[in-house]
């Protein structure tokens, strides 16, 4: 019996859109993977290691980067490196750091969280409305995060503007700042503005390499040196640190240098599929609202079926989709979804809301 997920294996021929992680390795970059060479990179020695956190650095513009296995941990070691327990973590609602990180804020950081804004969004105001008075009485305000693309809200994208204010009043009272970016390169592609300037703002920024990117494993912690210093403990105490891992960064590095032009084709898909299933009976999507790889469908009030029986349905069709509430289902797109597959994936839903 396994000890995760639902004890689901999907179909080889399923379109599989619950998730940007389920890629699996190209034949090129698993190539990559078996030519990397490697070292023990708890010693420091792994060489492709060294390259992709310098690559990843040198990209996001800031002076190092750590190499660590997941999204999760790269989010929980910044939080461990910028707070103490008692302190308090500014954050929009939905955010994975907050609430799909196995309460780690709490058990690993001793962090509380104050929750800000709408739908994963928050204003330079709200930030100032939210920090707590100098006072005993009051947890001292350390950190404010921001999730870039916003994955509860279906991917949506920051405004640069919005978040230069936010780090303006962030600075001016000592707050650090975090960015979320497991789909940091979602939002370079769909907005144009590249990841450097994104990140600027930012004092640790972490992004995955296991989701659209296509790699198997891995995400990195970005920001100064001397953070970064601090972060590396937090990874060895929390059993991140990994000896020949340059196998595994191989594909990272791959992802890195040759994955994020075409985020472009999983933007277009999503949007397409959005369209064609926003003239579906009971379902309210606006296709507007689809900046990046994700398309959350709401279910109508009025609906025949809730959203656990619309993924049910889907499944027997070969479509897998995942719930987001009692009424909301996701799909998401990638590596491993052409257009045409998400043109059926489309259809079949279409086809099964009609019949509903
Ligand atoms: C916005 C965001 N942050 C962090 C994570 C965590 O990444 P991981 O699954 O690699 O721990 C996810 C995973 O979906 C995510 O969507």
């Amino acid at each position: 019996m396994p000890v995760t997920g639902d004890a689901f294996s999907p179909p080889l021929a399923a379109i599989d859109l619950r998730s940007d992680t389920v890629t699996r390795p190209t034949a090129a970059m698993r190539e990559a993977m078996a030519r990397a060479e490697v070292g023990d990179d708890v010693f420091g020695d792994d060489p492709t290691v060294n390259a992709l956190q310098e690559a990843a650095a040198a990209r996001l513009g800031k002076e190092a980067a750590l190499y660590v296995p997941s999204g999760t941990a790269a989010n929980q070691i910044a939080l461990l490196t910028h707070c103490r327990p008692g302190d308090d973590v500014l954050i929009g609602d939905g955010a994975h750091q907050m609430c799909l990180e196995s309460g780690g804020g709490g058990a690993l950081a001793g962090v509380q969280y104050s929750v800000i804004g709408k739908g994963g969004f928050f204003t330079a105001a709200e930030v100032v409305a939210a920090i707590k008075p100098d006072n005993a009485h009051y947890p001292p305000t350390r950190l404010c995060s921001v999730e870039n693309t916003h994955n509860s809200s279906g991917g949506r994208v920051w405004q640069g503007d919005q978040v230069r204010a936010i780090a303006e009043v962030a600075r001016a009272r000592g707050i650090a700042l975090h960015l979320d970016g497991a789909r940091l390169f979602n939002a370079e592609v769909a907005s144009g503005i590249p990841a450097a300037q994104i990140a600027a703002p930012f004092d640790t920024i972490s992004f995955c390499l296991s989701k659209g990117l296509g790699a198997p494993v891995g995400s990195l912690l970005v920001g100064s040196r001397d953070t970064l210093v601090r972060a590396h403990r937090y990874r060895k105490m929390l059993g991140g640190g990994m000896r020949q891992a340059g196998i595994i960064a191989a594909a990272g590095l791959y992802a890195l240098t040759h994955h994020i032009g075409r985020l472009a084709e999983d933007h277009e898909n999503a949007r397409r599929f959005a369209v064609a299933v926003a003239g579906a009976p009971h379902v309210l999507i606006d296709p507007a609202t689809v900046e990046t790889n994700i398309v959350l469908l709401e279910l109508a009030a009025s609906a025949p079926l809730d959203a656990e029986e619309l993924v049910r349905r889907a499944r027997e069709r070969g479509l897998l989709l995942v719930t987001m509430g009692r009424r909301r289902v996701r799909a998401v797109t990638h590596l491993d979804v052409d257009r045409d597959a998400c043109e059926r994936a489309a259809a079949i839903l279409v086809e099964l809301l009609r019949a509903a």
